[in-house]
């Protein structure tokens, strides 16, 4: 499948971007191991927290559909999963895997993790580490999956200072840490997303932040409780995207999650002149929520700030495109972590705005991109649902169509996007491949 993306006029427009990914997938999870019925609104009907959703089926969890974006998980307690019959497969999800290895390594049985091409050439040793330490024996191919998880139903907690920012080692030590004995406690070098905090909070779990480390004390018992699940700011991020290129657009997307930890890209952006206003702030359960007003601006090239790379981790590729539009140059520095995402998004980026007509310079952890106008052309996406986004994005204010190749994993996060994006006016196609 490929993308077909045609210069459009980008109109105003009030929309909705499907539920969040990090908080669907712990939904699920954490879910899955309460005592008691979780409901959870919202849902992203995704293929990673679908993958996710039958890895816990396949554990013995009962969970209930009963519409697209809505569950019903029958948690089975902390001690309550049973062995899997096959190896469990996520799909492209990296989310999936670190967090469920956490989960897994505390259990009385062995299971396998395993994933799609992309999936199986992502680092594990960042996980098979500190939950070794813990007590659990983690079988890789080199640090990669498979995972062979055999799990030790006496985990010992450990404190451990994380050498990268990772939302997802931290929660695979955290989740761990509920089955050990003891406290476990986790540093991180920079904030990442405190998804995982905030639901064990909510499901009665005391999460401590002392010192700067965040620690839970095994073992603990969840309570279920109802999760309704913010939109997806990185989802919105495309949008907002495509209203800031635009001529002359104001666009409103609900409900969107504004977590502090999530909106470095809405700093960077309007540090580079972008007009975004958050409206409507309040609670939606444990998560912060706004309506985000976007008005199409001029934007300007700037050294982004590294301090901000943790919280706008997934957003660099939107970055990239709104770097390549402004007027000057723009460096981002420290995004190092980007080149072991779903594809290497630094390589991937590059070569694609390359393709449009764009010069960046590229360096191990960083890029130098200078503004200027997107030609038409044909770009791949490395199979990386952001990058396919992103430069569908592209394509609406280029000189000639955009077309993108590889596009299938968008519905790894983002179903819908193209009938998303119409709303607002973009010309974006979705086209089989033409027989070779
Ligand atoms: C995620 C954490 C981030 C992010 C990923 C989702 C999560 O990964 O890139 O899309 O849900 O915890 P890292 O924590 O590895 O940076």
């Amino acid at each position: 499948m490929h993308y077909l993306s045609h210069p459009a006029a980008i109109r105003d427009a009030d929309v909705s971007v499907p539920g969040d990914k990090s908080v669907s997938h712990r939904a699920i999870m954490l879910g899955s191991i309460a005592e008691g019925v979780t409901e959870v609104h919202g849902f992203l009907a995704g293929e990673d927290c679908l993958a996710t959703m039958s890895a816990f089926r396949s554990l013995g969890v009962t969970i209930e559909r009963p519409a697209a974006t809505q569950l019903v998980i029958h948690g089975v307690g902390l001690h309550g999963l049973q062995a899997p019959d096959a190896d469990l497969d996520l799909g492209n999800s990296g989310t999936a895997m670190r967090l469920m290895a956490g989960v897994l390594a505390g259990q009385n049985f062995a299971a396998t993790l395993t994933g799609d091409e992309s999936l199986t050439g992502r680092p594990m040793q960042r996980i098979i580490t500190p939950l070794s330490r813990m007590g659990a024996d983690i079988g890789s191919r080199d640090g990669r999956p498979p995972l062979v998880i055999r799990g030790n139903p006496d985990l010992e907690g450990i404190d451990y200072a994380l050498p990268m920012a990772s939302a997802q080692v931290k929660s695979a030590i955290l989740l761990a840490g509920l089955y050990a004995r003891g406290r476990t406690t986790v540093a991180e070098p920079a904030v990442t997303r405190d998804h995982t905090e905030r639901m064990l909070r909510a499901m009665g779990v005391a999460v401590d932040t002392t010192d700067s480390r965040i620690g839970v004390l095994g073992p603990a018992t969840l309570q279920a409780s109802r999760v309704d699940v913010p939109a997806d700011l990185s989802s919105a991020a495309f949008v907002i995207l495509a209203a800031l290129l635009a001529d002359e657009a104001e666009i409103l997307i609900r409900d969107v999650g504004v977590n502090p930890t999530r909106t470095g890209v809405v700093d960077i952006l309007q540090a580079m002149g972008a007009s975004i206003s958050l409206e409507n702030a309040r609670d939606m359960g444990e998560e912060p929520v706004a309506d985000i007003r976007v008005r199409s601006s001029t934007l300007r090239g700037i050294d982004v700030d590294p301090a901000l790379v943790s919280l706008a981790i997934d957003e660099f590729p939107v970055l990239f495109v709104a770097a390549a539009v402004a007027d000057g140059s723009t460096r981002f520095t420290g995004i190092g972590e980007l080149r072991v995402k779903e594809s290497d998004r630094i390589a991937a980026m590059a070569a694609g705005l390359r393709a449009l007509g764009i010069r960046v310079e590229e360096s191990d952890d960083g890029a130098l991109v200078h503004g200027g106008r997107f030609s038409g052309g044909q770009v791949q996406s490395f199979g990386d649902h952001r990058i396919a986004m992103s430069l569908a994005v592209a394509g609406t204010v280029a000189d000639g169509p955009v077309t993108v190749r590889d596009v299938t994993a968008v519905e790894t996060s983002f179903p819908g996007f193209e009938t998303c994006l119409k709303q607002i006016g973009a010309d974006i196609v979705c086209r089989q491949d033409a027989p070779a």
